[in-house]
C-alpha cells in the first residue's frame, strides 16, 4: 500500500540537511532566514505581500489596498492596475534576458524548438492579435484544449495579454468532458490542435472538439483555432475553424498589453470536488502572478542560468503556476515535453534532462513509483549531473519513493522538495525551501512565508501534535482562488463552512486530512472527501458514479479508491445493474469505456465490482467506509450495526 499511514510515519524520523553548498548560493540560506521571514509574514501579512509586490512586479500602477477581505471573499492590491504577461515577458526585453531561452520544447518524436524572450512575446502578440481579429474582448473566455506545444503557452499569455479569461481543459478529457467545462465558461473560442502524440500514438483533439461542439451544443463558441501537429486528417467547418498558422501569417506584432486591474480574472481551472459537477476555480491577475512567482523563485531556488523542468501537463494547475506563470515571470528558462515514458522510450525523461542539461526537476510521486519499477539501469545509463534540485507535487510521497527519488536520480546531492497545494490554492503552500528547511522523506515540512497552515477539529481548535486532524489555512493570501465560477455560495459552503468559523475568523478548508509533528512539520495523509488521487490526477468518486449511472445497464453506482502501488489509488466501482441485465467481463469491459468515453482515459475503472445491493445505513446511505476496506482486500473493521443489512456484506465479500 502506497498510501502512507500515520503508524509509517511516526516512525520516520530520517532527517536531511541542506547542502553546504547548495545554501550558500540559495535565495533563502538558512533555517533563520526562513523563520525570520515567516515571523515577518505572521506579524504583518500585508505589509510582507505589499513589500514584496513592490519590489518584484511590474504595475502600470499602484494599488491604493492591499488586501480587501470580506469573508470568504478576498480581494488583493485593489485599485492596482498590472498585467501578467507584461511581466512574464516584457519586461524582460529590456534586460540581457531578451535574448535568453523562454521555452525550451522537446516533441514526443523528437522535434524541438527554443524560443527566446524575444520571440516569444513576439508570438505572443501576433497571437493576441489574431484574438482581437476575431472578436475576443477584455472578459471574453476563451477555451484552451491542447497537447504540450509551445502554442498552449502562447495562447494562454495572449489571452492573459488582452484580459481575455482562459480556461485550459487538459487534452486526456473526453468530449462530453470539455462541452461541460465549455458550456460552464461560455467560451467565446477555442483554441486545439488537429493531434497531439502521445505514448506513439495520436490523441485526436479536434476530432473531440467537433464532437463536443456538435449539435450547436455550446452556442457561446464562434471559432475554433487549429494549430497543426500531428497533420492527420481532420475536418475544419466552414466559417468555424481557422489555422493558427494561417491567421498567424503577417500579423502585427505590435500588441500591448492591456493594463488589467488587480482583480480581474485570468482564468477559470475545473477541478473535482465532492459532488458531480466539476467546479470551476477562479484566479485573477495580480495575486495570482505574486503568489506564482515568489514560490517558484523561492522553492524552486532560480538562478539565471538554470534550466528548469516541470513534467506537469499545462492542462492541470502546476502546468499553469509552474510550466508558464512563475517561471516566465521570473525570467527563467522553462522546459515542456510533450512526451511520456512510453515502451518505445522507457528512459525519455533521463534522455531529456541530459540533452538540455535540466538542473531543476519536478514531478509527481506516482511518476517516481512508476520510474521505479521501470528500474535504475534506464536513469544509470544517463548522465544525471546537471539536476541539483528535485521536486514532487501531486500526493503524498512514500518514504521509499523519496529515498529512491534522492538517491538514484540526485545522486545524494539534491535536497528534495516536497511540495503541498491545490488547484484552489494557486500555488504552494507547505514545502522545504531547498537552502533552508532540513527534509524528512515524506513531509512537505513547513509553510511558505505568508501561509498560516493549522491542524484542527472540526470545531476549528488547533490539535496536538501527531493527532490527525484538518489541514486549514487561517489568513488569505494573494494566490488564493477567489470564487467557484457562477456559485460564490458554493465558494463559501464547500471551502469555509466546513470546519465551524470561530470567532468570525474563517478558516480555509483544503479537504485533507494532516498530522503536524513535534518540530512542526506537516504530514499530509490525502483526502478526507469523496475525492480520489489516480495517478496524481483529482477525481470525485461522485462524478465516476454520475457516468456509471448515464449507461443503460446501471441502476446504481459507488466508487471508492484501491490503494495501487504505482497510481497511489486507482478508480474500484460498486454496480447493481438494472433488471433485465447480467453480469458479465463484457458489460465490465464495456461499463469502463463508457467512463473513459465521458469523463476520459484517466477515470478508467481499474475494477467494477457487480453486486446486488449496496451495503447502506437505515437512513439510505452508502457505506463507503466498508466498500473502501472491501476494495482493499482488508477485513471490514469498525462498526456495522447500522447497516441495513448485513447479509449485503458476506455477498460483496466474494463478489456477485
Ligand atoms: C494532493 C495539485 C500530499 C492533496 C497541485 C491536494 C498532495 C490535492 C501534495 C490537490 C503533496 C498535492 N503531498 N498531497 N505534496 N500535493 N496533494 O488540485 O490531496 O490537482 O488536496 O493540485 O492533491 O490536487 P490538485
Amino acid at each position: 500500500m502506497s498510501q502512507p499511514t500515520i503508524e509509517s510515519i511516526l516512525q520516520e524520523k530520517r532527517l536531511f540537511q541542506p547542502p553546504a553548498e547548495f545554501s550558500q548560493k540559495a535565495h533563502i540560506k538558512s533555517l533563520d532566514e526562513y523563520q525570520e521571514l515567516y515571523d515577518k509574514a505572521k506579524a504583518d501579512p500585508q505589509k510582507f505581500w505589499a513589500d514584496l509586490a513592490e519590489k518584484e512586479l511590474h504595475w502600470f500602477q499602484k494599488w491604493d489596498t492591499v488586501l480587501d477581505w470580506q469573508p470568504p471573499f478576498a480581494k488583493w492590491f485593489v485599485g492596482g492596475k498590472m498585467n501578467i504577461s507584461y511581466n512574464c515577458l516584457d519586461r524582460h526585453l529590456t534586460t540581457w534576458r531578451r535574448n535568453k531561452a523562454a521555452l525550451i520544447w522537446e516533441g514526443e518524436p523528437g522535434d524541438s524548438r527554443t524560443l527566446t524572450y524575444a520571440q516569444l512575446h513576439r508570438e505572443v502578440c501576433q497571437f493576441a492579435n489574431v484574438l482581437k481579429q476575431l472578436g475576443v474582448k477584455k472578459g471574453d473566455r476563451v477555451g484552451i484544449y491542447m497537447p504540450m506545444i509551445p502554442e498552449a503557452a502562447i495562447a494562454m499569455l495572449a489571452c492573459a495579454r488582452i484580459g481575455a479569461t482562459h480556461t485550459v481543459v487538459f487534452g486526456g478529457f473526453s468530449a462530453e468532458a470539455l462541452r461541460d467545462r465549455l458550456i460552464d465558461g461560455q467560451a467565446k473560442l477555442v483554441v486545439t490542435a488537429d493531434g497531439g502524440w502521445r505514448k506513439d500514438g495520436i490523441v485526436p483533439l479536434k476530432d473531440q472538439v467537433d464532437i463536443a461542439l456538435a449539435n450547436n451544443a455550446v452556442p457561446t463558441v464562434e471559432n475554433v483555432l487549429v494549430v497543426k501537429r500531428t497533420a492527420q486528417q481532420i475536418q475544419m467547418e466552414p466559417d468555424r475553424d481557422h489555422w493558427w498558422h494561417d491567421l498567424q501569417q503577417g500579423v502585427s506584432a505590435d500588441c500591448p498589453a492591456e493594463p488589467m486591474d488587480s482583480e480581474d480574472m485570468l482564468f477559470i481551472l475545473y477541478t473535482s470536488g465532492s459532488t458531480g459537477k466539476p467546479k470551476g476555480v477562479v484566479h485573477t491577475t495580480a495575486g495570482y502572478n505574486l503568489y506564482t512567482h515568489m514560490t517558484t523563485k523561492w522553492i524552486f531556488d532560480l538562478q539565471d542560468t538554470d534550466v528548469y523542468w516541470c513534467t506537469a501537463d499545462v492542462g492541470w494547475i502546476t502546468g499553469h503556476s509552474y510550466i508558464v506563470y512563475g517561471p516566465l515571470s521570473n525570467g527563467a528558462t522553462t522546459l515542456m515535453y510533450e512526451g511520456a515514458p512510453r515502451a518505445s522510450n522507457p528512459g525519455c525523461f533521463w534522455d531529456v534532462i541530459e540533452k538540455y542539461g535540466v538542473n531543476i526537476f519536478y514531478t509527481a510521486p506516482t511518476a517516481i513509483r512508476a520510474f521505479i519499477k521501470m528500474g535504475e539501469h534506464l536513469p544509470k545509463a544517463r548522465n544525471l549531473s546537471s539536476l541539483r534540485l528535485l521536486g514532487t507535487v501531486g500526493e503524498p510521497i512514500n518514504p521509499e519513493a523519496w529515498m529512491w527519488y534522492y538517491r538514484v536520480i540526485g545522486g545524494e546531492r539534491c535536497p528534495i522538495v516536497d511540495t503541498w497545494w491545490q488547484t484552489e490554492t494557486g500555488g504552494v503552500m507547505i514545502t522545504p525551501l531547498p537552502g533552508a528547511t532540513p527534509t524528512k522523506p515524506g513531509s512537505a515540512t513547513r509553510p511558505f512565508p505568508g501561509i498560516l497552515a493549522d491542524v484542527v477539529d472540526l470545531e476549528g481548535n488547533t490539535i496536538g501534535d501527531n493527532e490527525g486532524g484538518y489541514l486549514v489555512v487561517k489568513h488569505p493570501w494573494p494566490g488564493m482562488m477567489r470564487t467557484v465560477y457562477g456559485d460564490p455560495d458554493r465558494f463559501r459552503r464547500t471551502y469555509w463552512e466546513h470546519i465551524a468559523p470561530q470567532d468570525g475568523q474563517y478558516l480555509y478548508f483544503a479537504g485533507d486530512g494532516a498530522r503536524r509533528d513535534e518540530d512542526g512539520y506537516f504530514w499530509v495523509m490525502g483526502r478526507v472527501d469523496d475525492v480520489i488521487n489516480v495517478a496524481g490526477h483529482r477525481l470525485g468518486t461522485m462524478e465516476v458514479e454520475s457516468a456509471l449511472v448515464s449507461h443503460p445497464a446501471v441502476a446504481e453506482a459507488a466508487v471508492v479508491g484501491k490503494p495501487d502501488e504505482v497510481k497511489g489509488e486507482d478508480v474500484f466501482a460498486f454496480v447493481t445493474l438494472e433488471g433485465s441485465y447480467d453480469p458479465s467481463d463484457q458489460l465490465a469491459k464495456e461499463l469502463k469505456e463508457h467512463v473513459v468515453k465521458e469523463i476520459g482515459a484517466i477515470a478508467r475503472p481499474g475494477e467494477i465490482r457487480f453486486t446486488d445491493a449496496m451495503p447502506k445505513t437505515r437512513s439510505g446511505k452508502i457505506m463507503r467506509r466498508l466498500l473502501r476496506s472491501l476494495a482493499s482486500g482488508q477485513e471490514v473493521a469498525g462498526d456495522t450495526s447500522t447497516l441495513e443489512d448485513r447479509s449485503v456484506l458476506d455477498k460483496l465479500r466474494g463478489g456477485a
